[in-house]
């Protein structure tokens, strides 16, 4: 049994307004994208690396990618309008894998989240591997309440690994309500069944340690916060 991780990078980072996609911007010499696939093709024991890519930028990542790669393969999707959307594109050319039993799990990554860990997938792959989901979650600073107690606010990441079939399920179905999640959690508390279509369920989704490292690239000045991050110090 092995893993698929999917890397999504399909939207168009219109926060970050460079005028390109925010993951074809370089951070320290290698673009946002190649950094993300580069450690998903570290992760071991994964047979299917998908990256999801905007209509109109596969050649621009191609070339990106075409140095990491060697031996390996990454499979392009073209992705949807949305994150949930590019993640059904996803999930749709691994559900072969997924019915034949050869994925038995399944962790989908932002691309703009370039710094996280390989140790990161190792975490959520094997908490999801035993509990059915597993999601990176931090504590949210600045939310603390009587007597510095966390009030239970928290930051939730990617990866976020789930059972294959119970995802692709979920998905499935959730397709069928036209019902768009804005994470990978959020569609399996919507439609987390574990057993199939019509039989009532649920899929536990335990929270792993994320890291303050693990940053989002959502706005310009994030950019340059990655950039410092990834620089000798
Ligand atoms: N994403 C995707 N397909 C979409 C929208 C988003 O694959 N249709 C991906 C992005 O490429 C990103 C991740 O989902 O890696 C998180 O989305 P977000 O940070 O919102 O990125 P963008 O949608 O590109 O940025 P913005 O919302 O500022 O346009
Ligand atoms: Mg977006």
């Amino acid at each position: 049994m092995t893993a698929a991780l999917v890397v999504l990078a399909a939207g168009s980072g219109t926060r970050v307004g460079a005028g390109v996609n925010k993951v074809l911007l370089p951070l320290a010499g290698e673009s946002v994208v190649a950094r993300s696939v580069r450690v998903a093709l570290a992760v071991a024991e994964v047979s299917r690396v998908v990256l999801v890519v905007r209509s109109g930028d596969e050649s621009d990542v191609s070339t990106v990618l075409e140095p990491l790669l060697g031996d390996r393969e990454v499979v392009l999707v073209v992705g949807g309008a949305d994150r949930h959307a590019s993640e059904w594109a996803a999930l749709q050319v691994l559900a072969p894998d997924i019915e034949s039993g050869e994925v038995d799990v399944v962790a989908i990554h932002d691309a703009a989240r370039p710094l996280a860990p390989v140790g990161l997938y190792d975490a959520v792959l094997a908490a999801a591997r035993r509990h059915g989901g597993a999601i990176p979650v931090t504590p949210v600073a600045g939310l603390l309440g009587p007597a510095g107690a966390v009030t239970g606010a928290a930051g939730v990441q990617t990866p976020q690994a789930f059972e294959a079939t119970a995802l692709l399920s979920a998905y499935t179905r959730a397709a069928r309500d036209g019902f768009s999640g804005t994470d990978t959690a959020s569609c399996l508390e919507a439609y987390g069944d574990p057993t199939g279509p019509g039989v009532s369920g649920e899929v536990s989704i335990a929270a792993v340690p994320g890291s303050a490292r693990n940053l989002k690239v959502t706005y310009p000045e994030d950019v340059a916060l990655a950039e410092a991050l990834l620089s000798p110090r």
